[in-house]
C-alpha cells in the first residue's frame, strides 16, 4: 500500500520524474522528532475534542513514542516513496499500531500549518545550538583580549597606521558584533514563537481543536491570529536567515584579519598546527584554512537569506509549493554554522601574538599625530589650527626621514610657539592609549572595563541558549 497522503481522485501514479522533484524526504527528515511531538499533542486536542477516547489516545502516544525510538536509533526510515517526512511518519505510525487508530490523527490538521509548526520548532532549538557555539567563540576572543588589553598595537582605518589600539580593545570589537547577533536570535524568537497549527489547510477546522493548548504544550508563547498568514509566513525563516547570514559576514570579517595578521608581511600571530594546514607542494606553507573558510562559507549564508526573499516575492497566498524551498537554505544555514564557529573557536583560542612586533609598528606612519593636534587644543588653540600644526610636524619629521619624537625642540618651537617640550608626553604609545579614557576608548583602564561589561553580558547570553522552547 502507498503511504501518500493523497491519491483517491486520480486514476494514475505520479510520474517518476514528478514523484522526484516533489520528495523531500531526503532533506526534511531533520524535522522528525518535532513533528512527533506536535503529533503526541494534536492527539491530546482530539482527544479534548471527542475524536479519540482515552484508550485510542494512550495507544496513539504508545506509537508515536515507539515511532521517536525508531527514528532516532535509525530502526525506522524513509524510504523514496515517501513524499516528505510527515508522510513517512503517518506510514511508520501506521505500521506500529494500524490504521484503526493511526489513521485518526490527520484529522484536523493539514500538512501546511504542520510544517510550518515543524519548522518553527526547528528553527527555535536551532537558534540556541548556533547561539551556544557562537558564544564560545566570543569566550575565545575575551580570553585572548584580556591577555592584551596592555599590548599596544597599529589601530587602521582605510587598513593604514590611524592611532595606536590596546590590541585587547582590537580583538573585543568581534565580541560585541556576536553579541548582536545573539540578541537578533533571542529578538527573532519572539516572533517565531507563536505555532500556526489550528490553521489546517489556510482556513482553521470545523473539529473543535484547541490550538492555545497544542502551542503551550510545544513550547510556543501563542498562536498566530490568521490561518491564512499562519501557512504562508515564511518571515521568520528569511528572518533566521538574515541573521544566520549576517553572523557569517562577521565571522568573514575576523577571519580576514585572521588572514592578515597571520601573513608575513604583519607577522603579528601565529597559527597553531592544529588549526591550520600545509601545501601539498610547498612544505614550508602553514595557510589560515579555518579563516579563509569561514570567510568563503559567508557567502552561501548571504545565497541563503537571498534565495528565500526570491522564493516569497510575489507569491500567492495561502500555500503554495514553492514553500518548500524553505527548508534546505535553512538547514544548510545552521549545519554551516555548526562547522565553523567550533573551528574558529580553536583558532582564537590558540592564536598567539607577537606582542613586541605590534608594539614597535604602532607608532609608526606618524599614528601619534593626532595626539599632537588634541595636545595643542589643550593649549587653547583651535582644532581647525592644531590639525594644521600637527600635520607641519609630520611634513617636518618625513622630510628628515624620523618619527614624530625625533624632532628637536627648537624644530617643534618653530612650528609653532604652543608647542613646548611638554609635548613629548604624548608622544609615547603609552601616553597615546591611556589618554583616550572614554567609556568607550581604548585606554588599558577602560578596556578592563568594557570586557568586564561584555563578560556578564555573554553570561546572559549563554543562559539564553541552553534553556529550549521544548526538548524533543
Ligand atoms: N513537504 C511539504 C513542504 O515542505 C509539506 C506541505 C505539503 N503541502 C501540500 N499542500 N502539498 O512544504
Amino acid at each position: 500500500m502507498t503511504s501518500r497522503l493523497w491519491g483517491a481522485r486520480f486514476t494514475s501514479e505520479p510520474s517518476d520524474a514528478m514523484a522526484n522533484l516533489s520528495a523531500s524526504v531526503h532533506f526534511d527528515w531533520v524535522l522528525a522528532p518535532f513533528d512527533i511531538a506536535q503529533s503526541k499533542a494534536h492527539a491530546r486536542v482530539l482527544n479534548g475534542a471527542g475524536l479519540l477516547d482515552a484508550s485510542e489516545l494512550h495507544l496513539m502516544h504508545f506509537g508515536l513514542d515507539q515511532l521517536r525510538e525508531q527514528v532516532l536509533n535509525g530502526f525506522f526510515v524513509a524510504t523514496p516513496e515517501d513524499e516528505d517526512v510527515h508522510t513517512a511518519l503517518e506510514r511508520g505510525l501506521i505500521e506500529i499500531i494500524g490504521g484503526a487508530v493511526g489513521g485518526k490523527l490527520r484529522a484536523g490538521r493539514s500538512r501546511n500549518d504542520q510544517v510550518a509548526t515543524d519548522l518553527r520548532m526547528y528553527l527555535r532549538n536551532s537558534a540556541r545550538v548556533v547561539a551556544s557555539e557562537l558564544v564560545e567563540v566570543q569566550n575565545a576572543l575575551l580570553a585572548q583580549a584580556s591577555a592584551h588589553v596592555d599590548h599596544a598595537a597599529p589601530g587602521f582605518t582605510h587598513l593604514q597606521h590611524a592611532q595606536p589600539v590596546s590590541f585587547g580593545h582590537e580583538l573585543a570589537k568581534h565580541i560585541h558584533a556576536f553579541s548582536r547577533d545573539v540578541e537578533r536570535f533571542i529578538d527573532w524568537d519572539k516572533r517565531a514563537a507563536k505555532s500556526p497549527m489550528g490553521s489546517g489547510a489556510l482556513a482553521g477546522s470545523s473539529l473543535d481543536l484547541d490550538p492555545v493548548a497544542v502551542a503551550s504544550d510545544l513550547g510556543f508563547d501563542g498562536v498566530v491570529e490568521n490561518s491564512i498568514d499562519g501557512v504562508s509566513d515564511r518571515d521568520f525563516v528569511a528572518e533566521f536567515l538574515f541573521i544566520t547570514a549576517l553572523v557569517g559576514v562577521h565571522l568573514s570579517r575576523l577571519g580576514e584579519e585572521i588572514c592578515l595578521w597571520s601573513s608575513r608581511e604583519f607577522g603579528w600571530a601565529t597559527l597553531d598546527d592544529a588549526w591550520s594546514t600545509g601545501s601539498s607542494i610547498m612544505p614550508q606553507k602553514k595557510n589560515p584554512d579555518v579563516a579563509e573558510l569561514a570567510r568563503g562559507k559567508s557567502g552561501r549564508l548571504i545565497g541563503h537569506v537571498t534565495a528565500m526573499l526570491t522564493v516569497l516575492k510575489g507569491l500567492p497566498f495561502a500555500y503554495n509549493r514553492d514553500l518548500q524551498e524553505d527548508k534546505e537554505s535553512s538547514i544548510d544555514a545552521i549545519e554551516t554554522l555548526l562547522l565553523v564557529l567550533p573551528a574558529m573557536a580553536g583558532t582564537v583560542s590558540t592564536l598567539k601574538f607577537d606582542v613586541d612586533k605590534m608594539l614597535k609598528s604602532a607608532p609608526e606612519g606618524f599614528a601619534l599625530a593626532t595626539d599632537i593636534a588634541e595636545w595643542v587644543v589643550k593649549q587653547g588653540v583651535p582644532f581647525r589650527e592644531a590639525h594644521e600644526i600637527a600635520g607641519a610636524c609630520v611634513r617636518a619629521a618625513e622630510a628628515q626621514g624620523t618619527d614624530l619624537d625625533e624632532l628637536s625642540d627648537q624644530q617643534f618651537a618653530e612650528i609653532h610657539p604652543s608647542l613646548t617640550p611638554a609635548v613629548r608626553e604624548v608622544l609615547t604609545v603609552q601616553g597615546s592609549l591611556d589618554a583616550r579614557s572614554t567609556i568607550n576608548g581604548t585606554a588599558p583602564a577602560s578596556v578592563r572595563v568594557q570586557l568586564a561589561n561584555a563578560q556578564v553580558r555573554l553570561g546572559q547570553l549563554h543562559d539564553w541558549a541552553k534553556v529550549t522552547p521544548h526538548d524533543v
